[in-house]
């Protein structure tokens, strides 16, 4: 048997060098149509995507990293050619209201599950990418003027790999560490 989604699951790898070249608006329209696509708690839909193609901006935020660590976490976000920047909310009461009932974060899980499908979506066009955890929302709030009721959860590079590498070992737990059957 064989899975087309494995496949590019099996093959896609981090990407933290980039030409300097553009992304196709066509390929972005895609890339985002997969996040739309995306499920979500209740179809809540909570998310909100900046996408950052201004070279200073861009370099602006890779400049906002937490406790001056610029210079060894995520400097390589400058020479990416988008950054899209993903938000939740706002969320309603209700919302969260039930998500505080049993202690649930869904709108974390949407946002990741959002990305995911971005970036495996690039990947098949031909595009690298890379999540981005470590960032500082309260700068990358402020240099996008994103509204208050939206929580910044996590970032992604994209654009056109510059790595040598076609491919990267995957360095991942066995599945007989990982999976119990009952
Ligand atoms: C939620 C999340 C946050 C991440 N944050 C960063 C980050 O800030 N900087 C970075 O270089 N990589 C980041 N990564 C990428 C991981 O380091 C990478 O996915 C992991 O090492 C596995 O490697 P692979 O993606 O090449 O298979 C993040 C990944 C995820 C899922």
């Amino acid at each position: 048997m064989s899975s087309k989604v494995l496949d590019i699951i099996k093959e896609r790898f981090s990407v933290r060098e980039y030409q300097d070249r553009p992304v196709e608006q066509e390929k972005l329209d895609l890339v985002l149509e997969a996040a739309r696509l995306a499920p979500s708690a209740s179809n809540s839909q909570p998310w909100h995507f900046y996408v950052v193609r201004d070279k200073e901006k861009i370099r602006a935020l890779a400049g906002e990293m937490p406790l001056g660590t610029r210079n060894i976490m995520n400097s390589f976000i400058a020479r990416a050619p988008v950054v899209i920047v993903a938000t939740a909310g706002p969320i309603s009461l209700l919302h969260r209201a039930a998500s505080f009932i049993v202690n649930r974060r869904w709108y974390y899980m949407d946002i990741g599950i959002a990305l995911e499908h971005m970036v495996l979506t690039a990947w098949e066009l031909g595009l690298g990418s890379c999540w981005i955890g470590w960032f500082s929302e309260k700068k990358v709030r402020k240099l996008l003027d994103i509204p208050k009721d939206q929580e910044v959860v996590a970032m992604l590079t994209l654009g056109y790999s510059a790595e040598a590498r076609l491919s990267a070992p995957k360095r991942r737990k066995p599945l007989s560490e990982i999976v119990n059957y009952f």
